[in-house]
């Protein structure tokens, strides 16, 4: 059955995640799905919304509902995003570009990272949607400000800067597969993919996935090597976030906060947004759930900036709980994964279909009309206390 047809049959995004385990080769899933170290945050981040309650308001007339928000005095007509996925070619021929068309079927930014495959007029050209950019910084300050530059000058509306990459993290799945930079095949990879022939024949003309948009950049002296290591810069601090403030005039964001008391250093940077996210469980292993400390950074913040989160957001309640928490919208990564591993852009705008229909049903059910009345009143943590 074509990947298109099969859509029919799936109605979540667990069952994007088995179609997607079945469909990828198993170096590639793991990829994707994996998180760091003994993934114990990967974990705690989905088990954190099963503590999560919801209390229905109703009855309530909920016949008129809009799930529109406001950001950076902009209406968006979903509180989602989809966030930055490094090599997302490998899940799907183009895959960056995919994402980025099924994100603008509904209206929603979407954001490029760094570490992609595809080049950045490419990435601009996909769809008509917002197109925001996101950044690992590297270590060199000549290839950041040539990074910042290309970003301004393709056109990216906002910049998001990842915090929580200072190293790389020890992924056991990646390693155990030797999925690394630079790539190199041995048997073992080669059966994998022999073994997984709609991957195998969608992405033989495009050859092996590798991230051309960062080796379009130098980030050190020629000859610098390929791997992540060093990619990344392991000093990256509210010094230069404060540099890129003074570059970059569009919306500016910091993804990968974890400590609300950082909330402050943000605001005195004079950053649009935050992005509350422990990379979806990939690098701090032992880390918080984003949901569980959610609450902290909007005492901290006090309405001041808008709050962005994700790691963990399977479901349209999942989503529904962290806006009535205080979210003002939520990133989803693997959600949009999964679904552009099944059937490209098409997959993608059905997931966002789904996550829009469950995130409508859930507030209706709540008795809620409108995004801005979620409140954290809904909300119960298990057991019945506030
Ligand atoms: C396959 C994959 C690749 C990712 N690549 C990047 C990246 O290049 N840059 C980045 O800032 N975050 C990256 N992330 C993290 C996501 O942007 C996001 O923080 C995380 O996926 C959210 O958790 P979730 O997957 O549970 O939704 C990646 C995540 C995944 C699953």
């Amino acid at each position: 059955m074509n990947a298109v047809r099969r859509l029919k049959q799936i109605h979540s995004i667990a069952d994007f995640r088995e179609r997607a385990r079945r469909t990828l080769p198993r170096m590639v899933f793991d990829y994707v799905d994996g998180g760091s170290g003994t993934e114990s945050t990967l974990r705690e981040n989905m088990a954190a919304f099963e503590r999560i309650r919801l209390v229905s308001a109703a009855p309530v007339d909920v016949s008129r509902r809009s799930l529109a928000i406001t950001l950076f005095g902009r209406e968006f007509p979903l509180p989602l995003i989809v966030a930055p996925l490094g090599l997302a070619s490998s899940f799907w021929a183009k895959g960056e570009l995919a994402l980025a068309r099924g994100a603008a079927r509904h209206g929603i930014p979407w954001v490029l990272s760094n570490n992609a495959s595809v080049m950045l007029d490419e990435a601009m050209a996909a769809g008509e949607g917002p197109k925001w950019f996101q950044l690992y910084v590297p270590p060199n300050r000549e290839a950041t400000k040539t990074w910042a530059r290309l970003a301004r000058e393709a056109g990216f509306e906002a910049l998001q800067i990842t915090v929580d990459t200072a190293v790389p993290s020890r992924r056991l799945r990646d390693m155990r597969h030797g999925f690394a930079m630079p790539f190199a095949w041995t048997p073992a990879k080669l059966f994998d993919v022999a073994t997984h022939p709609d991957w195998t024949r969608r992405m033989r003309p495009y050859g092996i996935p590798r991230p051309q948009l960062m080796f379009h950049v130098p980030w050190g002296p020629e000859g610098a090597p390929l791997e992540m290591r060093a990619r990344l810069s392991p000093a990256l601090d509210w010094d230069l976030i404060r540099w890129f403030r003074d570059e970059w005039t569009a919306p500016l964001m910091v993804k990968g906060l974890s400590d609300p008391r950082q909330a402050e250093a943000a605001l005195d940077a004079g950053v649009d947004a935050i992005v509350v996210s422990n990379h979806g469980g990939r690098q701090l292993d032992g880390a918080v759930a984003t949901i569980d400390i959610l609450p902290e950074f909007v005492a901290e913040v006090g309405g001041k900036l808008p709050i962005l989160i994700d790691s963990g957001f399977r479901t349209g309640t999942d989503v529904v709980k962290a806006l009535a928490l205080g979210a003002t919208a939520v990133q989803v990564g693997r959600a949009a994964a999964y679904a552009v591993a099944t059937a490209g852009e098409e997959g993608v705008a059905h997931a966002l279909s789904i996550l829009r229909a469950e995130i409508d049903a859930t507030m209706a059910l709540c008795g809620v009309t409108k995004i801005n009345d979620l409140n954290a009143r809904l909300v119960r943590r298990r057991g019945g206390e506030p």
